[in-house]
């Protein structure tokens, strides 16, 4: 089975095209090769490469700045959505689709099921649950993995910022009333590929939303200590930076970030086996790869 992957050369998009299984013929095309905002380029894209199957992992990722490029944030994550959404349904294909914890409020105190309401407290969240409605009305066979706090060797993210920041101050303050679920990249990857071999062999695909995320969750703070933990055991930093905890309104930010991202996987697990990865363990492996650059 052909698969066409957009955004390839983003955190996931990366780890898609790294790990494809040798059943699949997998084309990853970067944000140069193909822009999702224009429609013509996806219609030729894929007339010319007739895939089985898209995953997009294009997006508009930049939370803070969506707030004052609100436009293009709105072209890539529902418009370039759709344009995918149109050209998956001329070939009768379906797409696997990435999404965000930020499509909730953020008010909750339990995970949130994939039947909760949704209330975007951002242009990013309110883009990307634009692109999934745009899905859903355009094609009958998509699926919607929604994941949190994405994390990798490639690309930028919580723990390679960390780690730099360690490095060059003695302290760090971070944020510990905002509680999510890390997630790896690699995690994710590996989480579209086992759906993408089940559409492979039974034709069939899970259909609508699900959630994927790692598993304890925990707030930055805590994932900033388990980062430094690691990092520190396996000789990565010399030092650790004095962590202070501090909260949502001592770091003001000019998009508001829901407090609670926390999300229930069990959908997905009771529809596919895909269990929720523990964050610690992929971090582990992250930290490996980046001491081998
Ligand atoms: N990062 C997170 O913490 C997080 C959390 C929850 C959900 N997600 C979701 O997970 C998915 C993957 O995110 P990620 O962390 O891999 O993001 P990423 O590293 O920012 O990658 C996104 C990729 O999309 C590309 N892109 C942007 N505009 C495009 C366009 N018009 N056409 C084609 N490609 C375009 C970017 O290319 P350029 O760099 O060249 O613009 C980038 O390579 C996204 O759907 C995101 O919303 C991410």
């Amino acid at each position: 089975m052909r698969v066409l992957i957009t955004g390839a050369g983003g955190q996931v998009g990366y780890e898609l095209s790294r790990l494809a299984p040798a059943e699949f013929e997998v084309l990853g095309l970067d944000s140069a090769a193909l822009d999702i905002t224009d429609l013509g380029q996806v219609q030729s894209a894929v007339a010319w490469i007739q895939p089985g199957l898209i995953i997009n992992a294009a997006a508009y990722t930049a939370v803070d700045k969506a707030e004052s490029d609100a436009e293009r944030a709105w072209a890539v994550n529902q418009d370039g959505v759709a344009n995918l959404a149109t050209a998956a349904k001329g070939l009768e294909i379906p797409v696997l689709h990435i999404s965000t914890d930020y499509v909730f409020a953020g008010d909750a105190d339990t995970p949130y099921s994939e039947t909760d309401p949704t209330g975007p407290t951002g242009v990013y969240g309110a883009s990307k649950l634009a692109g999934e409605n745009a899905l859903a009305a355009a094609c009958s066979r998509y699926l919607v993995l929604r994941t949190s706090w994405v994390f990798g060797a490639h690309g930028n993210n919580f723990v390679k910022t960390m780690l730099r920041l360690g490095n060059e101050r003695d302290s760090l303050s971070v944020v510990a009333d905002q509680q999510g679920g890390p997630t790896s990249a690699v995690s994710i990857a590996t989480a579209l590929w086992k759906l993408a071999e089940m559409y492979r062999i039974r034709q069939e695909l899970p259909r609508g939303v699900y959630h994927f995320s790692g598993t304890p969750y925990c707030s930055w703070f805590e994932f900033a200590e388990e980062i430094f933990r690691q990092a520190e055991s396996l000789g990565q930093v010399q030092q650790c930076p004095q962590l202070s905890a501090i909260t949502t309104a001592d770091y003001p930010t000019p998009a508001k970030r829901p407090a609670w991202s926390v999300m229930d996987c069990s959908k997905l697990e009771k529809a596919s086996g895909i269990v929720p990865p523990c964050w610690k363990e992929d971090l582990r492996d992250v930290l490996i790869e980046l001491s081998k650059r």
